[in-house]
C-alpha cells in the first residue's frame, strides 16, 4: 500500500452519527498503520457551534466510544486529533461556503498539501446537490494544481427519476471520476474476496454457469430493528436501504465475467452489464417474485420486542417494509434461466450476510436417500460475521454400506490469528484519498439498479392489493416469502433458527 499525496479531508454532517461512528474511527485505523498523507488535514463541518479544540474532544470521545478494534492509548487518540479543524456553517447557505474557501486557503497553506482536496457527503441526502452546487458557485469544485473529489453516501437518488436528475446535476460541474459514490459492502474484505475466489483458483470458473449452477441465494439479514433511525427508514424501507445498493452489488459481483484487468473502469464496466441483463419485472408479476414484509412485536428470549410501528418515529399505519424478498433472472448466456434469490430484513434471528450458490443434483443419484444426503453441493460465501467460505459435499460414513453424510471443508478468516480484517469505512476512505474509484459505484450502474426495481417501487407503493405481511421479530420473516423459492428439493438456507422457537444455534 502506498500513501495518498497531501490532501485536505473535508466532512460534511461532521458532527453527525456516521462520522463519529464509522468514518473517525476508520481514518485513526488508517493513521495508526501509516497510511494517511506525510500532510493532512480533516476539516469537520456542519452547522453545529465547536472550536477547532471542542471538535477535536468530541473525536476524541468518539472514536474511544466506536473504536471496534484494540483499545487506542489517549495520547495516539491526541496526536491523531491534532489533524482536526472545524468549521460551522449552515450548508444550505451559498454564501457561508466563502468560510470554508478561507480556511482552507489557510490549511492548504500551512500544510504544503497542493489543494488536492476531498468533500465526503456525510449528510442526509436532501443536501446532495445542495453542497457541490455551492462548492461550484465558490470554485472549489475543479483547479489547476491539484485534485478535487466528492464522496457522496447512499442513498443516491430516491428512485430512478431522481437518480437520473442527481446525476445530471453532478456530471454538469464534476467529472464522473470526480465523483465516488458510497456502497460501504464494497469496502468489504469478503466482498472483495468474490473476486479472488473466483478469478484465482482454476477450479470455480468452469462451473460458474448455468450448465452447473442450479440457483443463487444472497442473504443479507439483521438482528436489530431501526434503533433510532425510524424517521429516515420509514421513507426509505429495505428495498431502498439494503437491496438497490448492498445487494444488487453482491449479484454484480457474483455474476459478473472475468474483468479484463483490476483496472476500476473494466471491473465496473463488468458489473454494469449484469444490471443491464437482468430480466426486467412485469408490473402485472410483482406480487409473484418479490415480497415485503413488516416485523410485529413478539418476545425475544423472554424479553418483549416492540413491532416496527412501535418504533420511534415509524408512522404507526406505516407500509414500509423491513423485509424485501425477490426472485430474478439474469439474461445472458452464462445465466440464463439460473433463478437468483435475494433477501434481507431487520429483526431477524441473526446478523448474517452471506452467498449460496447451490449446485444442480447428480443426473442420477445412486445411494440411498437418508437424512437429506442428497442435497446437492452448496458454496457459501460468509460475508459477515465469521467471515469465511465454506463448501458441503456427500462422504462416505465408515463402516459397511454406501451411507452418505453431508459434511464441511471451511476456511474462517479468524483461524489467520494475525490477520484483523479492516473495516469497511478504512478501505474505502484509504481508496477515495489513492484516486481508486473501483469499489465506487459508477452512476451508470446505479441507474440501472434503480431501473430493475422501479416496477416493484411502484406496484408497492400504489397497489393495495399487494399485501405487507407481517412477521414476528426474531423470526426469518414472512412464511410467504418460502413459497419464493420452495420446491421439493429447494428452501431458503437458514444460518440459524427462528428466536422465537427452539433458542438460536448456528451452523458455520
Ligand atoms: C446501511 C443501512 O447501509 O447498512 C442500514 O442503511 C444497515 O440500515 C447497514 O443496517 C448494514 O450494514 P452492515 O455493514 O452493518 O452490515
Amino acid at each position: 500500500m502506498h500513501k495518498p499525496q497531501n490532501l485536505i479531508l473535508v466532512i460534511f454532517g461532521a458532527s453527525g452519527d456516521l462520522t463519529k461512528r464509522k468514518l473517525m474511527p476508520a481514518l485513526i485505523h488508517l493513521y495508526l498503520q501509516n497510511l494517511l498523507p506525510e500532510s493532512f488535514a480533516i476539516l469537520g463541518v456542519s452547522r453545529t457551534e465547536f472550536s477547532d479544540e471542542s471538535f477535536r474532544k468530541l473525536i476524541f470521545e468518539s472514536i474511544k466510544e466506536f473504536n471496534e478494534n484494540d483499545e487506542i492509548q489517549d495520547d495516539l487518540i491526541n496526536n491523531f486529533t491534532k489533524n482536526l479543524y472545524y468549521q460551522p456553517i449552515d450548508t444550505a447557505d451559498s454564501k457561508e461556503y466563502a468560510k470554508i474557501k478561507t480556511r482552507l486557503n489557510e490549511l492548504n497553506e500551512k500544510l504544503n498539501t497542493n489543494e488536492n482536496f476531498i468533500f465526503y457527503l456525510s449528510t442526509p441526502p436532501s443536501l446532495y446537490e445542495v453542497i457541490p452546487n455551492n462548492l461550484v458557485k465558490h470554485g472549489l469544485n475543479k483547479n489547476e494544481a491539484g485534485w478535487r473529489r466528492i464522496v457522496i453516501e447512499k442513498p443516491f437518488g430516491y428512485d430512478l427519476e431522481s437518480a437520473i436528475r442527481l446525476n445530471e446535476k453532478l456530471l454538469q460541474d464534476y467529472s464522473e471520476d470526480q465523483i465516488y459514490r458510497i456502497d460501504h459492502f464494497l469496502g468489504k474484505e469478503t466482498v472483495q474476496n468474490l473476486l479472488v475466489t473466483r478469478f484465482s483458483n482454476g477450479i470455480y470458473e468452469p462451473l460458474w454457469n448455468r450448465n452447473f449452477i442450479d440457483h443463487v441465494e444472497i442473504t443479507s439479514a439483521e438482528s436489530l430493528g431501526v434503533e433510532n433511525r425510524g424517521g429516515y427508514y420509514d421513507k426509505s424501507g429495505a428495498l431502498r436501504d439494503m437491496v438497490q445498493n448492498h445487494l444488487l452489488q453482491m449479484v454484480g459481483l457474483v455474476a459478473m465475467e472475468p474483468p479484463s484487468s483490476l483496472d476500476s473502469r473494466a471491473i465496473r464496466n463488468e458489473t454494469l452489464k449484469v444490471f443491464q441483463s437482468l430480466r426486467p419485472i412485469q408490473p402485472e408479476e410483482v406480487d409473484q417474485v418479490a415480497i415485503r414484509g413488516q416485523y410485529v412485536a413478539s418476545k425475544i428470549k423472554n424479553e418483549d420486542v416492540p413491532g416496527y410501528r412501535e418504533e420511534e418515529g415509524v408512522d404507526p399505519n406505516s407500509k414500509t417494509e423491513t423485509y424485501a424478498a425477490i426472485k430474478f433472472y439474469i439474461d445472458n448466456w452464462r445465466w440464463g434461466g439460473v433463478p437468483f434469490y435475494i433477501r434481507t430484513g431487520k429483526r431477524l434471528p441473526t446478523k448474517v450476510t452471506e452467498i449460496v450458490i447451490h449446485f444442480k443434483q447428480t443426473p442420477h443419484y445412486l445411494f440411498t436417500k437418508k437424512n437429506g444426503s442428497e442435497a446437492c453441493n452448496q458454496l457459501i460465501i460468509r460475508i459477515q460475521p465469521d467471515e469465511g467460505i465454506l463448501l458441503k459435499f456427500g462422504m462416505k460414513v465408515p463402516g459397511s454400506g454406501y451411507n452418505v453424510q453431508n459434511v464441511n471443508m471451511d476456511f474462517h478468516y479468524s483461524d489467520l490469528s494475525n490477520v484483523k480484517l479492516p473495516t469497511a469505512y478504512e478501505r474505502l476512505l484509504l481508496d477515495a484519498m489513492l484516486g481508486d474509484s473501483t469499489l465506487f459505484s459508477r452512476g451508470d450502474a446505479v441507474e440501472e439498479a434503480w431501473k430493475f426495481l422501479a416496477p416493484i417501487q411502484k406496484a408497492w407503493e400504489s397497489d393495495n392489493n399487494i399485501k405487507v405481511y407481517g412477521y414476528p421479530a426474531g423470526t426469518w420473516g414472512p412464511e410467504n416469502a418460502d413459497a419464493l423459492i420452495e420446491n421439493k428439493n429447494t428452501t431458503w438456507r437458514y444460518p440459524c433458527k427462528n428466536l422465537t422457537g427452539d433458542g438460536l444455534y448456528c451452523e458455520l
